[in-house]
């Protein structure tokens, strides 16, 4: 088929329905109609490659191109959409993940937190999803009952609208949740299958052959091992097994059905015209089914992406897609590009920090980042350090193999650690997910707790809080100077400590990640306002460290070049491409080291200033870094 003609023969014949709808405005058509011929191919493409074969196809499209239609005449321009269209790639960007509840209690006293997050310095606000979900255990609100429903506990749709535009007003980005590969059991959809519906079971994957569910079984990764084992839960109303990925009453969408394609995309659509600037599209690696593959990442996730991309490109143009792919680091990579995702959260690059910090040997984080850290010129990373999830040990076996860690062993360790079994440990994190057959398992817990603050307080040890507050700064310092958006997770800005009062609630009790996920007090504010505290010192040097990035160009869109320090305990890169350059050197011990001066000779200057301690440095001479010191150097 010759996909370029037959694009433009559909097109023309769709074109008549665009121009026969009564727009509201003028400009409106000819602007969506001139988005449409430049990105009508390449959705044309996506979507005959996936569903070339439904001789409904053309029905489908019709379909989505008015609902497309409509959805740009209604918009009413509420983001910064017209400021630079590269604005992720600027030094002044800083993000933080909360959620409304657990930050602020609603909407609109969140709305009154803006003076805070404005202090911060954010400028990328992602609010966990804030749809409606069923009562009780909705996994954090990610499974969806509603997506045009702002959930009744956190305000109203208006309310949502208002935030929007307040941020906007303030110079804050929006990030709003796309859960699109599954959605809960209470959804119109699935109410509608539960009831019969064919039309609507054909929206999910149903299995009534047991041996088939067993068959898929064997080649599927088990996300959630404790909640049930396998991918499937039975139904007793459609008398067949669901297949539901992550828990049970989350059932994922058949995206084989063009239908649901269509359907789904009507439901991103109205998340654009809330006024959000980035969706972040969650779960996206498990969207594609195949039998005898482990359903993940396969091809036509890919595809499948790329012709959501291109709904947006002719529908809301200044979105931004950021993957939440946690995966193995080449999987991770391919979802990033202009056509698929803009913006990508960095597993590999968290998990290392973490992983360097446990063994104070930063061989694999070099390794691993030499090979992954690149990504295309226009597109980003979002680095963290934590998130509202557990913390997965992914990297590539391959390369850890090669510097002689066995990745099985290495995993069990790095979990034995970090759950303070491991003798000597710093760190305070909780199991999440032990699976059973295979010994797997990740870890929970905040950034301070799990960097050594909780139990060096709770021993009252001054020397063990210093060490503590030195590894916490080394996270942060890294995050907020490699090449991408800092993001931070709600409670990291505090300081705050693991909270076990989950444990309590008989709907959060087997979901460990809750021990992360803090109900923020007045008094966790407060306290970070306070420099007798620990937590004031956790916050205070976080806020010196943002200053310092937003206030240095260096630190926007220039690369990262990943460096060989020649020490085993060193991490080291620089920031080049700007006029300006940069060496970030790190010491991932408790002791201190020693790295050769000539490690500072790309800055290609006598003169270098560390501006984090103010410091000149002596390219001559060897750099000292203290226990867990990092070092921003530039050209003084
Ligand atoms: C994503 C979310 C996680 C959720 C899962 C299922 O990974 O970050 O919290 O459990 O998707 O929606
Ligand atoms: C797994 C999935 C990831 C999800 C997480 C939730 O790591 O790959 O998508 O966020 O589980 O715990």
């Amino acid at each position: 088929m010759d996909r370029v003609f037959e694009a433009q023969k559909t097109l023309d014949r769709l074109m008549p329905a665009v121009n026969a709808k009564r727009w509201k405005g003028k400009s409106a058509k000819s602007e969506f109609k001139a988005n449409l011929e430049q990105h009508f191919p390449a959705l044309f493409n996506a979507l005959v490659e996936l569903y070339g074969h439904h001789y409904d196809l053309h029905f489908h499209l019709d379909r989505l191109v008015r609902q497309m239609a409509a959805h740009f005449d209604n918009q009413q321009g509420h983001s910064l959409a017209d400021t630079d269209p590269f604005w992720y790639q600027s030094e002044k960007n800083l993000g933080i993940a909360v959620y409304v509840d657990l930050f602020a209690g609603d909407l609109m006293k969140l709305k009154e937190r803006i003076p805070y997050l404005k202090e911060l310095g954010i400028s990328y606000l992602h609010l966990m999803p804030l749809y409606l979900a069923p009562e009780g255990d909705s996994d954090g609100g990610y499974a969806v009952s509603d997506y045009r429903q702002v959930n009744p506990k956190l305000g109203t749709n208006d309310d949502l609208k208002a935030l929007a535009d307040a941020l906007h007003a303030a110079g804050m980005r929006l990030v709003l949740d796309f859960v699109f590969n599954h959605t809960s059991d209470e959804h119109r959809w699935a109410e509608a299958a539960k009831a019969g519906d064919k039309r609507y079971q054909d929206y999910y994957y149903l299995l009534s052959d047991e041996n088939e569910v067993a068959e898929y079984n064997t080649t599927v990764r088990e996300i959630f091992p404790t909640v049930r084992r396998g991918s499937f839960t039975w139904v007793n109303e459609v008398d067949a097994w669901v297949w539901t990925t992550f828990n049970s009453f989350q059932w994922d969408l058949n995206y084989s059905n063009p239908e649901v394609f269509v359907a789904i995309t009507d439901e991103m659509l109205h998340l654009a015209s809330l006024g959000c600037d980035v969706l972040r599209l969650d779960a996206l690696a498990f969207i594609w089914k195949q039998k005898g593959t482990m359903c993940e990442s396969l091809p036509e996730a890919h595809t499948l992406i790329k012709a959501f991309n291109a709904c947006l490109r002719i529908c809301a143009p200044h979105l931004l897609f950021k993957s939440e792919a946690i995966v193995h680091p080449d999987e991770v990579n391919k979802y990033i590009g202009l056509d698929e995702c803009q913006l990508s959260y960095n597993p590999l690059m968290m998990a290392l920090m973490w992983e360097s910090l446990a063994t104070r040997e930063t061989k694999l984080l070099t390794a691993s980042l030499k090979r992954s850290f690149q990504i295309p010129q226009q597109t980003r990373w979002v680095n963290y350090v934590r998130c509202h999830d557990d913390i997965g040990w992914t990297w590539d076996d391959n390369v850890a193999g090669q510097l002689g860690i066995n990745g099985y062993d290495h995993r069990l360790f790095l979990n034995r650690f970090y759950t303070g079994q491991f003798e000597g440990s710093f760190a305070r994190g909780v199991p999440f997910q032990q699976n059973p057959a295979n010994g797997d398992c990740r870890v929970c817990g905040t950034l301070a707790s799990l960097a050594g603050l909780e139990l060096a307080v709770e021993q009252a040890d001054t020397a063990a809080i210093e060490l503590a507050l030195a590894r916490i700064k080394l996270l942060n310092s890294l995050n907020l100077s490699m090449t991408g958006i800092p993001l931070l997770y709600q409670g990291d800005d505090l300081g705050v400590l693991n909270d076990p009062s989950y444990l309590d609630d008989p709907h959060k009790r087997d979901d460990a990640r809750w021990v992360n996920r803090k109900a923020l007090s007045e008094q966790d504010f407060e306290r970070a306002e306070n420099l007798q505290t620990v937590q004031g010192r956790v916050s205070d040097s976080l806020k010196q460290l943002i200053e310092l990035r937003q206030s240095n160009p260096v630190f926007g869109s220039s690369q990262t070049e990943i460096l060989e320090t020649y020490n085993p305990h060193a991490f080291a890169f620089a920031r080049i491409g700007n006029p300006q350059r940069l060496v970030v050197l790190a010491n991932f011990s408790e002791h201190s080291l020693e790295i050769p001066g000539s490690i500072l000779d790309i800055l290609a200057s006598d003169s270098v200033n560390d501006l984090i301690s103010g410091r000149a440095l002596v390219k001559s001479e060897p750099v000292t870094l203290a226990a867990y010191q990092v070092i921003w150097a530039v050209t003084a």
